[in-house]
């Protein structure tokens, strides 16, 4: 799938374009998807999480366990402060994850397409996890900024595994706020680790506190359908979109399966369901198999770290 030069510009720059790799209607599909996922989702649900005197606590609930569910996230801006939403649950949504890529079906088989699985091997990785994915609104005027970070600093492995497959659903200009990278910077090294801590709660840890060189940021401009492959070391942003325009967004990350995963990792699936590879047939991913199980990799890897 990936020729020699693809590589090498990956290698280089730490992310590499893909135009037309999803066809228009792949990408209304997904759109479709996500716009029925969120009507099914009940707003009085989101309100109790998150207007309540308990928000916080709530919410930080609600984020962390989400690893292996189905979950939607709110733009800041999105309710006013008697509680009410500040414009309609289509437009007040940030982001549905993190486990769409197993328990949605149209994400499902978009995910575990082979043509991403040719990818992961050409970037050599030995047993690919599809570990989180996420569907990002970026919807007009309230879609918020992201700002720069690295991929690995959510997602860590021993050794740095984690790589993003960034599919624009819609053409990502600079006008509704598409990416942008700095070229070869997945080799300034981890600045730092977002890790749970006492309580269901989250802090970042920082590794490394020199500012990130913005000055060298370069916007990634696509069209609909085009894969953008992120190493996780890359430091990437984007900013708000204050366009008329939705710049609608599918994130698939994977790490691998031979790496350690660190039980401190913000993101934790139930034993009951371990990250999957490409094909679910795959016999590692077989339960009461052998010792090279996925759900016993995944184990043993909770139990190394600890
Ligand atoms: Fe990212």
């Amino acid at each position: 799938m990936l020729n020699e030069e693809q590589l090498s510009k990956y290698s280089r720059d730490g992310f590499l374009v893909i135009e037309s790799f999803a066809s228009h209607d792949e990408c209304e599909e997904l759109m479709a998807r996500a716009g029925d996922l969120v009507s099914g989702f009940d707003p009085a649900e989101a309100v109790s999480i998150f207007t309540t005197r308990e928000q916080s606590r709530r919410t930080d609930q609600y984020f962390i366990e989400s690893g292996d569910k189905i979950r939607f996230f709110f733009e800041e801006d999105a309710f006013a402060s008697d509680g009410k939403m500040t414009r309609p649950l289509e437009y007040s949504i940030n982001k549905i994850g993190h486990a769409l890529h197993d328990l949605d079906p149209v994400f499902d088989r978009f995910s575990r397409k082979p043509e991403l699985a040719e990818i992961a091997a050409d970037l050599g990785f030995a047993r690919p996890l599809l570990l989180q994915s996420m569907y990002i609104f970026k919807q007009p005027e309230i879609g918020g900024e992201v700002t720069c970070h690295q991929d690995a600093t959510f997602l860590f492995t021993d050794p740095m595994s984690v790589t993003g497959f960034w599919f624009a659903l819609e053409d990502a200009t600079l006008q509704n706020g598409c990416l942008w990278a700095i070229p070869g910077g997945h080799r300034l090294g981890l600045k730092s680790r977002f890790v749970r801590t006492e309580g269901l709660q989250t802090k970042f840890e920082k590794l490394e506190d020199t500012p990130w060189p913005d000055s060298q940021l370069a916007p990634l401009e696509v069209r609909q359908g085009t894969l953008i492959i992120l190493n996780g070391l890359l430091p990437h942003l984007s900013h708000a979109n204050l366009s008329s325009k939705s710049r609608q967004a599918y994130t698939l990350h994977i790490i691998d399966g031979a790496c350690h995963y660190p039980a401190e990792n913000w993101l934790q699936r139930a034993a009951d369901m371990p990250p999957l590879g490409f094909s679910r047939n795959d016999p590692l991913n077989t339960k009461n198999d052998s010792e090279n199980t996925t759900q016993n990799m995944h184990a043993s890897h909770m139990a190394k770290w600890r």
